[in-house]
């Protein structure tokens, strides 16, 4: 489980899907433990042999993360379990009982439940029966849980509560918000760039760190944003969403947050070579002569040039000029530059070849104005599988993205039509994400409630509704990331 920030990712790669696999089930073991020991010490006393044994199990799993990761901290986000900002997966028999250990997280006010090293065995025992304590008393929940592990002496333990005056659209609002100051930021080093100005470094490094933050909390609105397309500044908002969905996705594939930043940072810079690529070159409508083709197929090498050359170069991960260098790279040889051979392939480089296929072809360009809708994009890039892409992480990557991607169009057996606004947790309920309407059964425009196709008729126990399938946004006139941005303007 090397999930240390010392450990270079290139010594890891490519035993990172096996370190992130081994941190998954060592994380779910020990939620299942704590969810155990919980369930026991509501009906028995501390003395008890049950508790006593479980309570063993509970701190040895934890005594094994805290040995390698300097604390344990769970959160709830959305409907899953974050573990040190790595998403918990939830399987068929685990879920469950995730569920019901983040309705206590809920009942409790609990922000954050933080294990920290020192923690001994009969702390964890004076802890545990303060937690499972279920009579209702008056006042916070949170306050009250707090008083008790006080005075129970426990100080390994700490708890966060959850604000809840942080509502869904001023978290929205603020995730929109950051897209933009992205979009924004990198016009600017673009222009120092142009005028040799070099980057603001540490300024990218803060926005990409707050952009971290905001896909822990916020990642479906996140992939919201990412349907963003600026027909003008395409190179701009292009990165941008190649960062976001980077990011999001390194996060699968169990990189730590150092990693995740470093990762974001390479992202957002892997077209900086297009500056000196002539408009009419990137916005041919036409296909590209030979020679047109070989000043495009120059970006690679002048982004790393340029990032190399940088005066704060020293400040950039490696990692940026990898990926500047190596994201059109195919693994069977193809793709451009043409010298490099695909086996050194940077992890990051990867990672951003994906996304940043999946994010071109879902935008609409001068030269191409038919554009795939996600999920045919999604069907595309799994038809060229591994001739285009690293067979696992496109793998993660359509998993990410979900059957009806979000952002999708869909229309509902009702007749009604939605986007789709967030997935289902549950990977049993796939086919069923939350729905913003946009269209009554008559087909006309309305600005609908997000409803949850997992929600059943009490009565009957039956869907409310369901997908009948995908549709495309360009067929009805519809622009998606509208919807988003207006979700993002709700006052609250
Ligand atoms: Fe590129
Ligand atoms: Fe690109």
């Amino acid at each position: 489980m090397a999930r240390t920030e010392s450990s270079p990712l290139s010594q890891r790669w490519p035993l990172g899907a096996d370190d992130a696999r081994t941190f998954q089930r060592t994380a779910i073991d020990l939620l299942i433990r704590l969810h155990i020991v919980d369930k026991i010490a509501k009906i028995h006393d501390p003395n008890n042999d049950a508790f006593r044994e479980q309570l063993r199990l509970l701190h040895g799993s934890l005594e094994r993360i805290l040995a390698e990761e300097k604390e344990a901290t769970f959160r709830v986000r959305h409907g899953a379990f974050i573990l040190n900002g790595a998403r918990l997966r939830s399987s068929f028999g685990t879920y469950p009982l995730l569920k019901s250990l983040m309705t206590e997280f809920r009942e409790r006010e609990l922000d954050a439940l933080r294990f920290k090293p020192g923690l001994t065995l009969d702390e964890l025992r004076r802890f545990m029966p303060v937690f499972a304590r279920r009579e209702k008393r008056t006042g916070s929940a949170f306050a009250q849980l707090q008083t008790d592990v006080d005075e129970a002496g426990v100080v390994h333990v700490e708890l966060e509560r959850a604000t809840p005056f942080k509502t869904t659209s001023t978290l929205n609002r603020n995730t929109a918000r950051l897209v933009f100051l992205g979009i924004a930021h990198l016009k600017d080093s673009f222009r120092r760039n142009a005028r040799n100005e070099g980057l603001k470094v540490p300024t990218t490094r803060r926005l990409i760190q707050s952009i971290y933050n905001h896909i822990v909390d916020n990642e479906s609105f996140v992939f919201g944003m990412t349907n963003l397309k600026n027909y003008d500044e395409y190179t701009l908002n292009h990165s941008v969403n190649v960062c976001l969905l980077a990011m999001a996705l390194g996060r699968r594939l169990g990189l730590n947050r150092g990693e995740l930043v470093d990762l974001g940072i390479a992202a957002f810079f892997h077209d900086l070579g297009k500056i000196d690529t002539p408009l009419e070159i990137l916005n041919k409508p036409s296909r590209l002569d030979a020679e047109e083709r070989e000043i495009m197929e120059r970006h690679p090498f002048k982004g790393a040039e340029k990032l190399v050359l940088l005066k704060e170069s020293r400040r950039l991960p490696l990692q940026a000029i990898h990926v500047s260098m190596e994201h059109h790279i195919k693994p069977d040889r193809g793709g451009y530059p043409r010298s490099f051979r695909p086996a050194d392939v940077n992890l990051f480089s990867r990672i951003v070849k994906v996304v940043d296929y999946f994010d071109a072809i879902t935008t609409k360009r001068v030269y191409r104005q038919d554009t795939f809708t996600r999920a045919e994009a999604l069907s595309l890039m799994l038809e060229l599988g591994g001739t285009e892409f690293h067979p696992v992480i496109l793998k993660a990557f359509v998993h990410m993205m979900g059957t009806f991607p979000i952002g999708s169009l869909v229309g509902l057996r009702s007749g009604e039509i939605g986007v789709v606004f967030e997935l289902a947790e549950d990977p049993q309920l796939a086919l069923r994400p939350k729905v913003k309407l946009i269209t009554d059964a008559d087909g006309n425009k309305i600005d609908g409630a997000i409803v949850d196709l997992a929600d059943r008729d009490r009565a009957t126990g039956r869907f409310l509704r369901s997908i009948a399938g995908p549709l495309d946004p360009g067929d009805y006139g519809v622009e998606v990331a509208g919807y988003f941005l207006a979700e993002a303007l709700q006052p609250g």
